[in-house]
C-alpha cells in the first residue's frame, strides 16, 4: 500500500486527533528508522521519549519474542514471573540517590500509560487524605491538588483537569474539580497558596521537568519548598516523571534525584517499557497501603509483555552504562545546539532538551522540512524544538543532527 493510500484510509477511518507528518515508518534499528520507500531518518524524538534503548534493541526483541511465545496475558488475578522483581527494582531505583535515613519501601501499581499512572496518583492522594481524616474522627478531608501552570499530565478527564492549560481544557468542561495551579518556580506564590488554603490541600502533582510545554526544569529551591510545605501540611508530594524519568535526565533513574529531594509518589511511563505501552505509579508503602483489593485496577496493567519489557529496559540500561551515556551525550547535545546561529536558548537535562529559535524561525515548518533532511524532529511551540532521542544516542549522531539542522535553519 502506498503512503497516499494509507493516508486516505486513515483520513476516513481514524479520528483526527494527531496531525501526522507525511511519512510511513516501517522499521527501525538503534537511532534510525526507515520509511516504506527505504529512506532512513535519524530519530531525535524517539516515539516521544519512549524508545529508551533505541529501536528494536536485540535484548528487548529477544525478551519480548520469548515472552510472547510463552505467555502474554493472564490478568491481575494471578501471580506472574517478573512482576515482584520489577516492583522491587523500582523501589531500589527510587531510593538510589537518597541518604539512608530517607530510603523507604515503595509499592507500585502498574498501568498502561502516563495518564493512567497519574489517575492512580490522584486517586491515591484523595483516598490517603480521606483515610487519615477518618482515623482522626474528622468529617472533612483535604481534597485539593496543587499543580503547575503550563503542566501536562495526560488526556483523561482528571489528568486534563490537572493539566493547567486552559486551551486544552476548555472544550471538555466541566472537568473534575479539586485542582489549583501555581506558576512554576514561584516560591512565594506556592507559600501563599499553602498559607491560604493549606488545610484543603492533599497533594502536589508536579513534573520535575516540564516536558510538553518546552522542557522547563523546576528549580531546586522550588522543589525543596514544595517538599517542606507538603511535609508541614501532611500533603503528598507527587512527581510526574512520565517524560523526565527512567534515566531520561542522565546519571540517576529519576529527575528528582538531581535535586536532593524525596517525593511520596512518583509516576512513570514512556521509557519504562522501551516501546511496550506501560505506566507505573509508585508510592511510599505507608501511602500505598490505603489501596485494598477492588478499589483500583486495570485489565492490562502489569501483564507479562509489559513486565518483561520493563525488566529488560532496566537491566540493559545498567549492563550497557546507558545512564552515563545520557549524561555525557546530553551535555554534548546542548553544547552543540547552542552553537547554532538561530538558537536563542537551550534548556534541559540529559537527553531531554529543547531550544528556542529566533522569532522568524517556524519550528513546525522545520520539523516538516527535516524529513527531507533525514531527521525526525518535534516542536512544542511556534519557535521551540524539543529533542528526546533514544538514550543510546552517540556524539556522532549529535554531530549529524547539528550538521543537518544547520542547513534547515
Ligand atoms: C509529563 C507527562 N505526564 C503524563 C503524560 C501522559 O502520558 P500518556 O500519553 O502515556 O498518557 C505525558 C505525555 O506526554 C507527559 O509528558
Amino acid at each position: 500500500m502506498t503512503l497516499e493510500q494509507q493516508r486516505q484510509l486513515e483520513d476516513a477511518y481514524i479520528m483526527h486527533t494527531f496531525g501526522r507528518k507525511p511519512v510511513e515508518l516501517v522499521s527501525g534499528c538503534g537511532m534510525r528508522v526507515t520509511d516504506d520507500a527505504g529512506r532512513e531518518y535519524l530519530d531525535f524524538i524517539g516515539g516521544i521519549g519512549v524508545i529508551s534503548l533505541g529501536h528494536c534493541h536485540p535484548a528487548l526483541v529477544e525478551a519480548l519474542s520469548n515472552q510472547a511465545s510463552r505467555l502474554m496475558h493472564v490478568s491481575n488475578y494471578y501471580y506472574i514471573e517478573g512482576r515482584g522483581e520489577l516492583a522491587k527494582k523500582l523501589s531500589d531505583l527510587l531510593n538510589e540517590a537518597a541518604p539512608e535515613a530517607q530510603r523507604k519501601q515503595w509499592q507500585t501499581f502498574f498501568a498502561n500509560s502516563g495518564a493512567e499512572a497519574n489517575e492512580c496518583a490522584i486517586k491515591l492522594a484523595r483516598l490517603y487524605a480521606r483515610r487519615k481524616a477518618e482515623s482522626r474522627g474528622e468529617a472533612r478531608f483535604p481534597r485539593l491538588i496543587v499543580t503547575l501552570e503550563r503542566s501536562f499530565h495526560g488526556r483523561t478527564l482528571a489528568t486534563l483537569a490537572a493539566t493547567a492549560q486552559p486551551v486544552k481544557q476548555e472544550a471538555f468542561q466541566p472537568l473534575p474539580d479539586g485542582f489549583v495551579a501555581v506558576a512554576p518556580n514561584d516560591v512565594d506564590a506556592l507559600k501563599r497558596l499553602f498559607a491560604d488554603r493549606g488545610d484543603e490541600i492533599c497533594a502536589m502533582l508536579v513534573e520535575t521537568v516540564q516536558g510538553e510545554c518546552g522542557v522547563y526544569p523546576c528549580s531546586e529551591e522550588f522543589l525543596q519548598t514544595a517538599r517542606d510545605l507538603c511535609t508541614e501540611h501532611e500533603a503528598l508530594l507527587m512527581l510526574d516523571e512520565v517524560q523526565c524519568g527512567m534515566y531520561r535526565c542522565g546519571t540517576y533513574p529519576y529527575a528528582f534525584q538531581h535535586f536532593g529531594i524525596m517525593p511520596d509518589v512518583v509516576t512513570m511511563a514512556k521509557g519504562i517499557g522501551g516501546g511496550m505501552p506501560m505506566g507505573a505509579c509508585s508510592a511510599a508503602a505507608e501511602v500505598a497501603a490505603v489501596f485494598e483489593p477492588g478499589i483500583h485496577g486495570s485489565t492490562f496493567g502489569g501483564s507479562n509483555l509489559a513486565i518483561t519489557a520493563a525488566n529488560t529496559v532496566i537491566d540493559t540500561v545498567a549492563a550497557e552504562g546507558i545512564a552515563e551515556n545520557v549524561e555525557s551525550v546530553g551535555a554534548y547535545l546542548r553544547e552543540r545546539l547552542a552553537e547554532l546561529p538561530s538558537v536563542v536558548e537551550t534548556r534541559g537535562l540529559g537527553l531531554m532538551v529543547a531550544v528556542d529559535l529566533l522569532d522568524e524561525c517556524d519550528a513546525h515548518a522545520i520539523t516538516i522540512a527535516a524529513l527531507d533532511a533525514g531527521l525526525l524532529l518535534n516542536s512544542t511551540g511556534p519557535h521551540t524544538l524539543r529533542f528526546l532521542p533514544p538514550l543510546v544516542c552517540t556524539r556522532e549522531d549529535v554531530d549529524e543532527l547539528v550538521e543537518r539542522l544547520a542547513t534547515l535553519l
